[in-house]
Parts: structure tokens; C-alpha cells; sequence
């Protein structure tokens, strides 16, 4: 991508070390990337080339999850936090679609999502979207900040997908989850995705390394085990924590036509607050 920003701006980008947020961008096949955010992908790629199928995988988890939310269970208030740069069908575009009230808040601490925020920003008339430049951890100011276009009296969708993994520590992870589940009401859900070394996700032990040695922010995988903690207290939907690639498939006979494997190790779930 070109660099037109200031010279500050570019501090905070950062534009010399691989970022997530771009990195996730270059394997969903995007264009807003730097050369050390290509040159990191690649290696990773060659250690683990399955990566390119978890981001597409998450991506469309992420589609599938949000129309069934918008669909038949008629949520209209979606919170996403660590929302990743604007790509094919963010989540306001795949709510909005089904139901043009969806009230959209997108939260990531990504300055160059932040920059291309404004494309996250293309509300129907008829809903809201909004975008908050803050850390996973400080939930106090995006809860306090969503309350500008959220209704914390009526369900709200927390969408965490692919982030607590950046979380290195799991007391810490759980206690986001719990701070942000506790402040929605009955009828509220949880939808997450999390990266593992189970479901033939060995490989991505030595890539994992690779990435912590030379990117950012650094990353864990988790165990289905304790990913399911996460979930404490909530009702999982069917088919419960899987491959998030088995996670109700469109069309099951193309899964692999597509180039897709039938199974990645990226776990999914979405849940219920009782
Ligand atoms: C793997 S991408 C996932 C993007 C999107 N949710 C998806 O599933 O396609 C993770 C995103 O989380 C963001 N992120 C990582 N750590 C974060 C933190 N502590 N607070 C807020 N955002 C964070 C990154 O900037 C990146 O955009």
C-alpha cells in the first residue's frame, strides 16, 4: 500500500514490523499491507499454508454467524471487537442486509484499522455504526464509548473472533469475556473464534514461534478445553465449539471444492446468555 500519512501517524503504524490487522489482511488476500507484513505472512505461510484457509474460514464463520444472529434469533446491536480491516462483508453489511436497524460498534487498537475506519462506517440510514479505537483489555471505556449507539437494555451480539489470542494470558481472557457478558442483558450472545494446535493445528507450533519472534501484537493458541471456558455460564448452540469451518456449512458438498479442508484449527462457537 502507499504511505501518505504524517510522520507521527507513521510512528504509530509502524510500518517496519509486521501488524496483525495487516498480516490477517495479506492472507484474506486484501491489499492494505506493508512489505514486512508480506514478508512475515509468506514465511508463516510456508510453515503453516493452512493459515490462509483459517483467515478465509474465520471470515466466512464470521458471515454465517451474523445472518443466523439477524436472521432467525433478530438481534440488532452487534459490539466486534478486534474488527480487522475493512474487508468483504464486515458485519454491519451482512446485519444490515437482514435488518437495515442493526446498530453496529466496531472496536480494534490497529492504527491503520483505525485510519480505514471510515470505510466500517457506511451505516444505512435506517441503523448505526461506530467505530472505537481501544485495547481488547480496557473494557470499561468501550463499554462506556458503545453506549453511544448501543442499547445495553436490549441483546447485544459480542463478537470476538480471532482476537483473545492475543491475550496471552487465559484469567485475563476470560475475565474480557466475563466483564463484557456481564454488562449485556438476557438474550445477549457471544460468538468466538480462537486458533489451536488441536484439529491438525500441530504444525503451527514452529510458525507461531516465527510470528512472536518477529510481529505483532504476540499470539497463543488455546486448547478446546480451554477455549470452552470462555463460554462459562452461557448456552452453546449446536453444533457447539468446532472447527469453525463445520460451524453450520452453507454447502457441505463444495466445502472442499472451494479449496477449503472440512476441518481447520480455528475453533468456533456461538452462545447464548441465558
Ligand atoms: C486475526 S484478526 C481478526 C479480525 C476479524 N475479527 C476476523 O475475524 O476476521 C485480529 C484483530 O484483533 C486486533 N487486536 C489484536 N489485539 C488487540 C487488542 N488487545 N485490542 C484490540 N484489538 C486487538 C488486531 O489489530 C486485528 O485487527
Amino acid at each position: 500500500m502507499d504511505d501518505r500519512s504524517g510522520s507521527s501517524e507513521v510512528t504509530r503504524l509502524n510500518p517496519g514490523v509486521a501488524h496483525n490487522a495487516r498480516v490477517w489482511n495479506y492472507w484474506l488476500g486484501g491489499k492494505d499491507h506493508y512489505p514486512a507484513d508480506r514478508e512475515v505472512g509468506e514465511r508463516v505461510f510456508g510453515m503453516f499454508p493452512n493459515i490462509v484457509h483459517v483467515a478465509r474460514a474465520d471470515r466466512a464463520f464470521l458471515g454465517r454467524v451474523v445472518n443466523h444472529l439477524a436472521g432467525q434469533a433478530g438481534v440488532r446491536q452487534f459490539l466486534d471487537i478486534g474488527t480487522g480491516l475493512p474487508t468483504v462483508d464486515n458485519t454491519h453489511e451482512v446485519a444490515q442486509r437482514l435488518a437495515p436497524e442493526s446498530r453496529i460498534v466496531y472496536v480494534d487498537n490497529d492504527p491503520l484499522v483505525l485510519v480505514h475506519a471510515r470505510a466500517l462506517l457506511t451505516s444505512t440510514p435506517e441503523g448505526a455504526t461506530d467505530y472505537i479505537d481501544a485495547d481488547a483489555r480496557d473494557t470499561a471505556t468501550i463499554l462506556r464509548e458503545a453506549a453511544g449507539t448501543l442499547d445495553f437494555d436490549r441483546p447485544v451480539a459480542v463478537m470476538l473472533l480471532g482476537i483473545l489470542n492475543f491475550i496471552l494470558d487465559t484469567d485475563e481472557a476470560a475475565a474480557i469475556v466475563r466483564g463484557l457478558m456481564d454488562a449485556v442483558p438476557s438474550g445477549s450472545y457471544l460468538a468466538l473464534t480462537h486458533p489451536t494446535l488441536e484439529l491438525g493445528g500441530e504444525a503451527n507450533v514452529e510458525a507461531m514461534r516465527f510470528w512472536n519472534e518477529h510481529a505483532t501484537p504476540p499470539i497463543t493458541a488455546r486448547t478446546g478445553e480451554e477455549i470452552a471456558r470462555f463460554f462459562d455460564g452461557l448456552e452453546i448452540l449446536d453444533p457447539g465449539l468446532v472447527s469453525c469451518s463445520l460451524w453450520r456449512p452453507e454447502v457441505p458438498a463444495l466445502r472442499e471444492v472451494g479449496g477449503l479442508p472440512a476441518q481447520i484449527s480455528q475453533y468456533g462457537a456461538l452462545a447464548r446468555k441465558p
